[in-house]
C-alpha cells in the first residue's frame, strides 16, 4: 500500500488534565460534547468525550497531569462546527460567562471564522465555522461578533477579497478532491 492510500484524518487529543470534573463540565455544558466512555487506566481515570457519529471521541482527558503548569506544546486544538455565525456569537456569550476561560479572541482567516480561546487549563482551543471562500494562509484579521451576519461576511469579503488566491471554498476543496484523486491513482 502506497503512503497516499493510506489517508489520515485527525481523530483525538487527549489530554492530562489537574481536575477533570471541572474539564468535562466546561467540555459538556459549554462546548457541547457529550461523555461516551470513561474508566482506570492504571491509577488514572481516562473520559472520553465526543459530538460526532463517526468518532468514539474526539477528545479525552487523562488525569494525574503532574505539574501545575501552562500547557506549552500544542498551540491549540481546533473544532470545526458546520454551525451558523448565529451559534458562534452564542458560543462566545457561554465562554464569556465562564470565569475558567480566559484569552478569549474571535478572529477571521478569510477562510474560517474563528473563536480562540484557552479552557480552564489553559489549553488552547479554536472554534470554527467555514466562510464561503478559500485564501492563501496564513491569514488573520480581527472578528467583531458584536456585528450582523451581513455585517460580518461583508467585512470579511472586503477585506480578504484581494488577498493571493481568494475564491470559492467549493472550488478549493473540490480541487483538493482531484489533486487526492491523482494521487491515489499513481
Ligand atoms: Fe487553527
Amino acid at each position: 500500500m502506497s503512503a497516499s492510500a493510506l489517508r489520515l484524518e485527525v481523530a483525538h487529543s487527549v489530554l492530562y488534565v489537574h481536575d477533570v470534573d471541572r474539564m468535562v463540565g466546561f467540555y459538556t455544558d459549554v462546548l457541547g460534547f457529550e461523555v461516551t466512555d470513561r474508566g482506570p487506566i492504571g491509577p488514572n481515570e481516562i473520559v472520553f468525550l465526543s459530538q460526532t457519529a463517526n468518532h468514539h471521541h474526539q477528545v479525552a482527558f487523562i488525569t494525574g497531569r503532574p505539574a501545575p503548569e501552562k500547557s506549552n506544546n500544542t498551540h491549540h486544538t481546533a473544532y470545526r462546527s458546520a454551525g451558523t455565525l448565529d451559534d458562534l456569537k452564542a458560543l462566545l456569550g457561554r465562554l464569556q460567562a465562564d470565569e475558567g476561560v480566559s484569552g478569549i479572541m474571535p478572529l477571521t482567516h478569510g477562510n474560517a471564522w474563528s473563536v480562540y480561546f484557552q479552557d480552564p487549563e489553559h489549553n488552547g482551543v479554536e472554534i470554527f465555522i467555514d466562510t464561503p471562500w478559500h485564501v492563501k494562509q496564513p491569514q488573520g484579521k480581527p472578528l467583531d461578533l458584536t456585528k450582523s451576519n451581513e455585517e460580518i461576511i461583508a467585512a470579511t469579503q472586503e477585506a480578504f477579497a484581494t488577498e493571493p488566491e481568494f475564491g470559492d471554498l467549493r472550488r478549493f476543496y473540490d480541487g483538493r478532491a482531484e489533486h487526492l484523486a491523482a494521487r491515489a491513482a499513481d
